[in-house]
């Protein structure tokens, strides 16, 4: 496990950190005053700050700004920006002593960053509730630390998207990436054009007054929205009111599955873009964020093939393929786009020598293309490696950096450009019911990649604050954890639910576009089975690992050997309670086999460790059967993987050279 050092349980570490001597005790003579140019966002965090602060300690602390003898002194140097921008200072300082705190900040996003790090400092200690004393001067290392929410595919209610900016805050990403139509919905509201989501949504799309809430309630936050409309392609869900914006006659239906489909918009057509400039100004508007994200990805280009007067115009214009019509198409959207006092942002299929420096490049493809589009003079961000639907690791996407690969090599003033990134929440297997557990915590490690030093990459430390970061996320009402055990509960018909636990605690979903491939799927299939339940990464199997690792290179102490023993204990016999169970449930039938498997992993790891321990080897029958087994149990069924696998078939594959 990790060691934590005094004052570094936080996540994202901060840039610098001197410990002090003694605490901060938090009691209820807790007393905040707020001095220099603050705006209303600063009253507002502490409000929230206090708020917080005494649900997490259970101590009234009642906001008595102003009162004559705080003990902590927040200033602000600056009201901040009218509209948050990438240029805005959002460093600041705390100070913790056994007399009291200051946190110091030229801006607002100082102060509100400051007080999520004083929050999650808060320890139970022999004086009860403190802080430990310290001093943090503290930066981020790229400006725009952003979080994709796709809204298309699933729709999330407001509420979802609050409490996601909440974790959001806490763990300083400053961009709420919102995908707000693709071909499986329209979830907008316009005036304009209202047969967008009156045929686009299924009724489910977001007014204009939520909206400017959500907006409000990021801003509070410390966060830019910046929203996506996708185009020319997945954008079949416009084409349900509006069939004369595609290049195939209709009628069109919204798309019910996944994948990347063939409707594109006509853009040879002059009345394209007489919409969509009135529905750029529009939703320009509406969105106060200087950026704006038009999608560009994965056009496929059949529809425009397959359109002779598409055809025609592409040959008068001499455009050779697909890509060059997309860059015509592109190079008038950015024209629209700024003429509506907007920067254009697209994916990175849209980097082309004709488009003007001054657009951003996303890539979801890799550093490449990044690398591209700093060499051009254009900035970039980066998601390839950051795909929470993907479903793997932390570490995974712990592991990627935006100045890394393609990247590294850039000069300087080019290393500039690449502003940062965003980790992408797509959810075409997502629904409200489990986005928290998708996204948190995994999504901190790379708010932590995106924000903290390029040389804080300890593995290990990042497990043991993530495990912590998931706690508070529970204390800030994220749900990663309560609709967790809630759909396990769905699953079982009952709140008996600990040897369903103790089976899913060592599963993952599998990984990928697996489940996509399986063509099975649809935006109407329930998504309540135990692969939609289980969390994307077993934190019981990786610490299994672990042991596993530390026993075999002979450096355990006897009481992990021994926690070793009883977790596969656990293992081996937990199919008899639950078996029963799984027989007559038509939701959890499929993990029939998973389970009773679990039973041989546990009992063969039981006896590798008995082999092990009296150092001889086992016999050579035996491991080769109990390979040939775990070579199974370790495929996916149910699409779930049991993780626990490969470690018990280490501990086989070592009885052979004891
Ligand atoms: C993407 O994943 N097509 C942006």
């Amino acid at each position: 496990m990790g060691v934590l050092l005094r004052g570094q349980e936080i996540m994202p570490i901060p840039a610098v950190t001197h410990p002090g001597t003694g605490q901060f005790v938090v009691n209820a003579s807790f007393k905040i005053s707020v001095t220099g140019k603050c705006d209303f966002r600063v009253s507002h965090a502490v409000d929230r700050f206090l708020q917080r602060l005494s649900r997490r300690t259970g101590i009234p602390l009642p906001n008595l700004q102003n009162d004559s003898a705080p003990n902590f002194v927040l200033t602000c140097d600056s009201g901040g920006e009218e509209i948050q921008g990438l240029e805005e200072d959002e460093s600041y300082v705390l100070q913790l002593t056994s007399a009291g705190a200051r946190l110091q900040a030229p801006d607002p996003l100082g102060v509100l960053h400051g007080l999520q790090t004083f929050l999650q400092l808060v320890v139970q200690g022999p004086n009860g509730f403190a802080v430990p004393a310290m001093t943090i001067k503290d930066h981020p290392r790229f400006p725009w630390r952003g979080l994709l929410i796709d809204t298309a595919r699933h729709f999330m209610p407001v509420a979802v998207m609050k409490r996601n900016l909440d974790g959001m805050e806490a763990l300083k990403f400053n961009v709420l990436h919102w995908h707000l139509s693709d071909d499986q919905g329209f979830r907008i509201e316009s005036n304009r054009f209202p047969k967008l989501q009156q045929f686009g949504s299924d009724g489910m799309y977001y007014t204009q007054a939520e909206v400017r809430d959500v907006i409000q309630y990021a801003r509070d936050r410390g966060i830019r929205v910046v929203p996506e409309f996708d185009v020319p392609g997945h954008s079949t869900s416009w084409f349900v009111g509006y069939p004369e914006l595609a290049s195939a006659p209709g009628p069109y239906q919204i798309e019910r599955g996944w994948g990347v489909f063939d409707p594109a918009m006509d853009v040879t057509k002059d009345s394209t873009y007489k919409f969509l400039n009135d529905f750029i100004g529009e939703m320009a508007g509406l969105f106060p964020d200087r950026y704006f994200h038009i999608g560009g990805d994965e056009v496929n280009g059949k529809q425009w093939k397959n359109n002779p007067q598409i055809q025609d115009f592409m040959q008068q214009h001499g455009m050779k393929d697909h890509r060059d019509l997309q860059a015509y198409f592109n190079k008038r959207l950015q024209e629209m786009v700024s003429k509506h006092g907007k920067i254009m942002v697209g994916w990175d299929e849209i980097l082309h020598p004709d488009l003007p420096q001054e657009i951003v490049v996303q890539s979801w493809r890799g550093q490449k293309s990044l690398a591209e589009a700093a060499r051009r003079s254009s900035r970039g961000l980066l998601s390839s490696g950051y795909y929470l639907d993907l479903m793997f690791p932390a570490v995974r996407h712990y592991g990627v950096d935006p100045l890394s690969g393609s990247t590294a090599s850039l000069a300087p003033e080019e290393k500039q450009r690449i502003l940062g990134g965003e980790a992408c929440m797509w959810a075409e297997f997502v629904t409200a019911n489990n986005i928290d557990d998708r996204i948190w915590p995994r999504a901190a490690a790379v708010a932590e990649r995106l924000w903290s030093a390029q040389d804080v990459k300890d593995v290990d430390s990042m497990y043991a604050r993530l495990q912590k970061t998931s706690e508070y996320l529970d204390w800030l009402g994220l749900k990663h954890n309560a609709n967790h055990r809630l759909m396990l509960q769905r699953l079982r018909g009952s709140s008996d639910i600990q040897a369903l636990e103790t089976l899913a605690g060592v599963l993952e979903p599998v990984k990928e576009y697996f489940r996509e491939k399986t063509g099975n799927y649809d935006n109407t299939t329930a998504l309540n089975r135990l692969v939609d339940t289980v969390h994307p990464e077993s934190d019981i199997a990786r610490q299994f690992r672990g042991l596993v690792d530390r026993y075999l290179a002979r450096s355990s102490t006897p009481e992990e050997v021994q926690q070793m023993r009883i977790r596969l204990a656990q293992w081996r016999d937990n199919d008899q309670k639950l078996a029963p169970v799984l027989q007559e449930s038509p939701l959890l039938k499929e993990i029939v086999p998973i389970s009773r498997d679990l039973t041989t992993v546990g009992a063969t790891g039981l006896q590798a460790l008995d082999y092990l321990d009296h150092g001889g080897r086992a016999p050579t029958k035996w491991r080769h059967q109990q390979l040939a087994f775990l070579n199974d149990a370790e495929k996916p069924q149910a699409e779930l993987f049991d993780m626990i696998v490969p470690a018990v078939k280490k501990l086989v594959q070592a009885t052979s050279s004891q």
